[in-house]
């Protein structure tokens, strides 16, 4: 019977979840023919390796394999169970769910489960809102709110509330609401006395909950009312759910804009990102009083190329520049560094907002934002400014580089290293070939190594069908040579079927995706593996589309010239020169470099 119901739900909230939308809510997807492209969230993804395919419901990454329906990426992506994220996605599709059997703790800690955590969090954020109005343990919390301005949209949209200065005020709450207090426990949100007893975590305090991306509260961050209180802002501890050093405050009310903008703001407190806010400025978030992770990065990396760290004064900039560089290099983020201090006297943004024209002043201190590295190079320009020797500028040259490999410069593509090279070199005025040479070698052959070496070299056919497979809108104008590749036959058993299944979606629609070719090859493991390892090589050694076409075009121009045969003759002649020269037949062709 509950089997059935179960069911039953599971298939009413699959009905009421799009997966295009549910996807597209967690990150930018862009329409590619009758699919979704995006970042993959599931790897370190550079480019978009994600397929989102409304037509059947599922999404796949063809480089690290992730894919599945929408209940798998609700899953993978909150790191949730199944039951949470069944219950995530009938919430977000108002659907009441048959109540599930679930089976009743012991009162063991070792029981709790996330969803008992965000059970135990939202009671209580629940609890300190309804308390925030209350007349009397309401009136200090709104008396902070109203010296600070913030809005009563504001209080409403970050769920501010605040805690009873008593020590039983959340576990009484629970006790009458039934919540076991070991899960209160297991939460943070209670201590355990020498007696066994309990009492409140949080009293007298401004309550900022927390939320994670699918909008459920998961900590909270807890201002002193009274200030002989110490210290000034209490966290929840960590706990299954919350992560510290990947959390960013704010990010729940602030991913649309930051999708909108492709621009992160990241400021160093709550109040800040909530007069942000209150601003207008509303894709701005804050790190719960750390530096900027890579887990942060990692997060906000699938919203956006910038991210702007605005800091109040200019010592905290350049100690997180320095920190941020690692961020910079290895999540494929564009990183700004805005301080106020050059533009006001105001301590922070949130006492800078209460001022007229404050909001003014911030979006110029933004507007002005530096680069991270020409930020962190001040010092190396002014060195070279003032005329420093050439061996002074040499050595701190030479030290910035072997920093840069340290944290991974070698690991980068060779577009990003280039890129980056380039910008050292700019701000040194040295060329950008002698920098290139100054690099010194490092890390870069045990970190690129793969643990299991993938197949070296691909025969021009099967690059040109990498090719296509993975930039789909090269089909129609390389007709000449998608229609030699899809008539001839492949030594490649793999190969072979890859073809043949390309050949049928092109008939149909013109071209072909690997999506397509995934999903066209249903089960058959062994030969999806083998159009991935195709695309994968692709994608590593034509980074971009327009490498690609070149790859294309070298290989038209390398046919024969008799024009005497036809297109597909003509390949096939190529082919034949290919194998009778041997190993060449194996030998990629080589990418011509950008510009
Ligand atoms: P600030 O001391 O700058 O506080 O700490 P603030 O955000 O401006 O707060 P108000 O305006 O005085 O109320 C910045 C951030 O550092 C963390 C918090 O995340 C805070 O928002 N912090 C600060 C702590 O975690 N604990 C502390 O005791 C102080
Ligand atoms: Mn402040």
């Amino acid at each position: 019977m509950s089997m059935v119901r179960s069911n039953e739900d599971r298939e009413r909230v699959r009905d009421a979840s799009d997966i295009v939308r549910v996807v597209g809510e967690h990150l930018t997807l862009k329409a590619k023919g009758r699919e979704w492209t995006g970042l993959c969230p599931f790897h370190d993804d550079h480019r978009p390796s994600m397929n989102v395919v409304p037509g059947k419901q599922i999404f796949h990454c063809f480089v690290c394999g992730a894919g599945g329906d929408v209940f798998s990426f609700i899953q993978k992506y909150h790191k949730m169970e199944f039951r949470e994220a069944l219950e995530y996605l009938a919430e977000r599709a108002g659907i009441t769910l048959s109540k599930a059997d679930r089976e009743q703790g012991t009162g063991d800690k070792a029981d709790v489960t996330r969803s008992d955590l965000v059970r135990a969090n939202a009671a209580a954020a629940e609890y300190f809102r309804a308390l925030l109005r209350h007349p009397e343990h309401g009136r200090a919390g709104r008396e902070v709110i109203g010296r600070r301005a913030i809005n009563p949209a504001m209080v409403e949209q970050f769920g501010l509330g605040v805690a009873a200065a008593r020590w039983d005020g959340l576990m009484l709450t629970a006790a009458k609401a039934g919540l076991p207090v070991h899960h209160l426990a297991a939460a943070g949100l209670v201590k355990s006395r020498e007696d066994g007893g309990h009492y409140d975590a949080f009293r007298n305090r401004l309550m900022f909950p927390i939320h994670d991306e699918a909008g459920r509260v998961i900590a909270f961050g807890a201002r002193k009312i009274d200030e002989a209180d110490e210290p000034k802002y209490l966290n929840s501890a960590e706990t299954p759910i919350f992560e510290k050093r990947s959390t960013l405050y704010g990010l729940r009310q602030a991913s649309r804009a930051i999708q909108a903008d492709r621009t992160a703001i990241i400021t160093e407190g709550y109040t800040d990102t909530i007069a942000c806010h209150q601003a207008g400025i509303t894709n701005a978030v804050a790190t719960l009083g750390t530096a900027l992770t890579l887990g942060h990065a990692a997060r906000l990396r699938r919203y956006c190329d910038t991210v702007v760290l605005l800091f109040d004064g200019d010592d905290a900039g350049q100690r997180a520049a320095d920190r941020a560089v690692e961020v910079f290099i290895r999540e494929n983020l564009d990183v700004k560094i805005a301080t106020l201090a050059g533009f006001t006297d105001a301590k922070d943004p949130d006492e800078l907002l209460r001022r007229d024209g404050g909001v003014d002043v911030l979006r110029r201190a933004i507007a002005g934002a530096s680069d991270l590295l020409a930020y962190r190079y001040q010092r190396l320009r002014a060195a070279v400014g003032t005329g420093a020797g050439p061996a002074a500028i040499t050595r701190i040259v030479q030290e910035e580089l072997e920093r840069l490999v340290q944290i991974g410069l070698n690991e980068l593509t060779p577009l990003r290293r280039r890129l980056i090279l380039r910008q050292v070199a700019a701000v040194a005025g040295i060329d950008e070939a002698s920098i290139a040479s100054m690099v010194p070698a490092g890390r870069s052959a045990a970190r690129t190594a793969p643990a299991t070496p993938p197949r070296t070299g691909r025969s021009r056919d099967e690059t040109a069908l990498g090719i296509l497979l993975l930039s789909p809108a090269l089909w129609e104008s390389n007709a000449e040579i998608a229609a030699a590749i899809l008539d001839a036959s492949h030594p490649d058993a793999a190969v072979q079927r890859i073809a043949s299944v390309a050949a049928g979606a092109v008939a149909e629609h013109g071209s072909c995706s690997l999506a397509g070719v995934l999903l066209a090859l249903g089960d058959d493991t062994d030969t999806k593996a083998e159009a991935v390892a195709l695309t994968e090589h692709v994608a590593r050694t034509l980074e971009t589309d327009e490498l690609r076409a070149r790859a294309l075009a070298e290989m038209r121009a390398g046919l024969p010239g008799d024009t005497a045969l036809t297109p597909n003759d003509r390949l096939r002649a190529l082919r034949t020169r290919d194998r009778d020269q041997g190993g060449n037949r194996r030998v990629m062709p080589r990418p011509v470099p950008a510009g």
